[in-house]
């Protein structure tokens, strides 16, 4: 029996947005318009561009047309500028104040001290002591790594991830996410033509079993996973959970991505995923959250087989990440400074995770008693995505539970994820919790019946 043929016109759109043919924000023809070109009905029609927009492909209007979508999530989502930046509580990074007087020092000093070798080419992807201090910052939080040769430098942990998923798959692979993710992720595998699978989590992350039959049932090229303070859940995975992964991963020998920018954040280092399944295993560890995202430096452990090439894809995108950050890097790193820094901002979270227990005592929260976002759950009169809205239009940026949705068919939680860090003032920051949680407790679904 063939399929309906509303799916087929869902299907042939649908490559035409993903190949970039519809451009965002372009007209789609109308029902009549396309059902004449097609030979079809304006109900088939219809109920092709129904299912395109629970897609969240594109958007219909009443009296307006249909558009396909702006796929803006990572620019909705990480949003370092607002109209009132003391109202963010969407963006994830340090609390900056507290050491930039201290970057400007380091920089300074590396430049002023005449080291050619990082005004030049440097052989491999960066230079040996650039790497040694990139695996004792690793070796530090958790991951066994003994030989720096199989630490690669990349700009950033997005450049690594989007380094990995092309060097190890292919376009049309499937890769499998935590069912809410960074979307980072998402937007990355969805711009290199990868595919990406949902795997359910509990409040430990991903679920060993659950990744074990998809890996059984479907080609699975790749999996990624934030096993520390996971965005937007903040779920932290135990010694024992990280291990059952390693079991799957080894058992169907699939490459696995360990994106653990958070690691430092707990307050025992635990052990990497990467430690049980060293064969298949990258594992990213970045400076963005704990000491700057400016300075873009992040270093990839490799398995001891693929440093060569993924050195080598490294070099023929970008020759190399620029060695100067990584200078300034490595001297933090060896004086101990990026620790302290680290547990400094670590410190800083303990107690705002405190201070937004206290203003939003009553709704339900979970993260971890150091995590920089809390996951909040929404009142059941609240929709993630009214309630984001309903925020902003009062100045506060929060995200929404539908940016994370690995899969976009899956009903979105009820749920927003806060960033408590990007606010620099803690005053600032209670009185922004306040307001927020004056909005959640008000019902406006009746709000029309006053008008
Ligand atoms: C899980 C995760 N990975 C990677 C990144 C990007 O990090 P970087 O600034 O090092 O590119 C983020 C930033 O929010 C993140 O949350």
């Amino acid at each position: 029996m063939s399929a309906p043929k509303y799916l087929a016109i869902v299907k042939k759109i649908e490559a035409l947005i993903r190949s970039g043919q519809f451009k965002e924000g372009s007209q789609l023809p109308t029902h009549r318009e396309l059902a004449q070109q097609l030979g079809t009905t304006p109900i088939t029609v219809a109920k092709a561009y129904k299912t395109l927009a629970e897609r969240k492909l594109i958007e219909s209007f009443v009296g307006r047309g249909s558009f396909v979508c702006n796929h803006s999530q990572l620019s909705d989502v990480i949003r370092a500028e607002s109209s009132e930046p003391e109202k963010n509580l969407s963006i994830l990074q340090p609390c900056l104040s507290q050491h930039s007087e201290r970057l400007n020092q380091v920089f300074s000093q590396i430049l002023n001290r005449g080291n050619e070798a990082l005004y030049g080419y440097v052989e491999h992807t960066g230079l040996a002591r650039h790497r040694l201090m990139g695996a004792m910052w690793a070796r530090h939080y958790g991951l066994e790594v003994t030989d720096h040769n199989e630490v690669v430098l990349a700009s950033g942990a997005q450049h690594a991830l989007s380094a990995l998923i092309q060097c190890y798959t292919q376009p049309g692979d499937t890769i499998a996410v935590e069912a809410l993710t960074y979307p980072g992720i998402l937007s990355m595998a969805n711009m290199l033509g990868r595919k990406v699978v949902a795997v359910a989590m509990d409040g430990e992350g991903m679920l060993p079993h659950v990744l074990d039959d998809l890996c059984q049932s479907s080609d699975i090229a790749m999996v990624m996973i934030v096993p520390s303070h996971q965005n937007p859940t903040a779920a932290t995975m135990p010694a024992e959970r990280r291990e059952q992964i390693a079991a799957v991963i080894n058992r169907h020998r699939v490459w696995l991505v360990e994106d653990d920018i958070y690691g430092f954040l707990n307050p025992q280092p635990i052990a990497a995923i990467t430690n049980f399944a060293p064969q298949y295993s990258f594992h990213i560890t970045s400076l963005s959250k704990a000491v700057s995202p400016g300075m873009r430096c992040a270093f990839i452990k490799t398995p001891a087989t693929e440093c060569d090439r993924l050195a080598a894809f490294i070099r023929a995108t970008i020759w190399l990440p620029s060695p100067i950050p990584f200078a300034a890097a490595a001297l933090l790193i060896h004086s101990g400074e990026a620790f302290r820094i680290a547990e400094e901002q670590r410190q800083i979270a303990l107690h705002r995770q405190q201070l937004a227990r206290e203003q939003l005592a009553g709704f339900t929260l979970y993260s971890q008693p150091d995590s920089y976002h809390l996951w909040l759950e929404l009142p059941a009169y609240w929709q993630a995505d009214a309630f984001t809205l309903a925020a902003k239009n009062r100045g506060i940026l929060v995200s929404s539970a539908s940016y994370f949705k690995a899969d976009p068919l899956t009903v979105t939680p009820d749920a927003i994820r806060l960033s408590l860090m990007a606010i620099e003032n803690e005053p600032a920051l209670v009185s922004t919790l306040n307001q927020l949680a004056e909005l959640l407790k008000r019902d406006t679904r009746f709000d029309y019946v006053h008008c």
